[in-house]
């Protein structure tokens, strides 16, 4: 898959109108972390989704449908300090309302700052996902931030926070990481069953 044959579907402000006809892949994680420009650098399309070095960009769930085989779905972000909490509070409901409505939602990637590292928050949300039996994967973003030393240690920390769940690096800056994510987004979104235990998930990934 190349996800080139990428396409904006729609901004929606709920989750109860979301389309059901093909599987979905969401993209979740603090804000300004990097969400919208990873949906771009997969897709090849340096505008589909829309960024910026301000947090708080994403305010609604945008879909955009991938190969006609799947939705990407690209999330508000949660923990940006700087909005009210209502506001903060509105956009966290809204991510919850996805993740806890969207009937094809087959595979979230929780995107995490690789130089910053894992943060209280992305643990809730990992936690999260594992109690709805929600399949997830970790991607560690803005890898080109760190040394080479810097990486395999930031990679060793979140591996041993999240020992059951997948760490992919990636780089939006550099493009390493793509054809990995592309490859396991396909097989995900199209092959596997929403059904998943980390035991299982824990055996598939050795074998990658
Ligand atoms: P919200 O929609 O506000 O939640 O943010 P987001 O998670 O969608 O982040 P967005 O893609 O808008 O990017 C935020 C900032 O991070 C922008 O200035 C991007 O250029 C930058 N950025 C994104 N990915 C990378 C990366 O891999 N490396 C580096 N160095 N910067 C990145
Ligand atoms: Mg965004």
């Amino acid at each position: 898959m190349n996800a080139k044959n990428a396409a904006f579907v729609k901004s929606y402000t709920s989750a109860s109108s979301l389309p059901e006809d093909l599987p979905q892949v969401a993209c979740l994680g603090r804000s300004n972390v990097g969400k919208s420009s990873l949906i771009n650098t997969l897709t090849g399309q340096k505008n589909l989704a829309r960024t910026s070095s301000t947090p708080g960009r994403t305010q609604l769930i945008n879909l955009f449908k991938i190969d006609n085989s799947f939705y990407l779905a690209d999330l508000p972000g949660y923990g940006f300090a700087q909005l009210s909490k209502k506001e903060r509070g509105r956009l966290e409901d809204l991510v919850y309302e996805y993740l806890n409505e969207a009937k094809n939602l087959r595979w979230a990637l929780v995107i995490i700052d690789a130089f910053v590292g894992p943060t209280d928050l992305d643990e809730e949300t990992v936690a999260f996902l594992e109690s709805a039996r929600i399949p997830h994967i970790i991607v560690a973003n803005k890898i080109d931030q760190l040394s080479r030393t810097a990486q395999i240690q930031r990679y060793d920390e979140i591996k041993s926070r999240f020992p059951a769940v997948q760490v992919v690096p990636f780089s939006s800056v550099t493009g390493l990481g793509k054809q990995q994510l592309l490859t396991l987004i396909q097989e995900k979104a199209t092959q596997r069953p929403r059904t998943w235990t980390s035991d299982q998930e824990c055996v598939s990934l050795k074998a990658i």
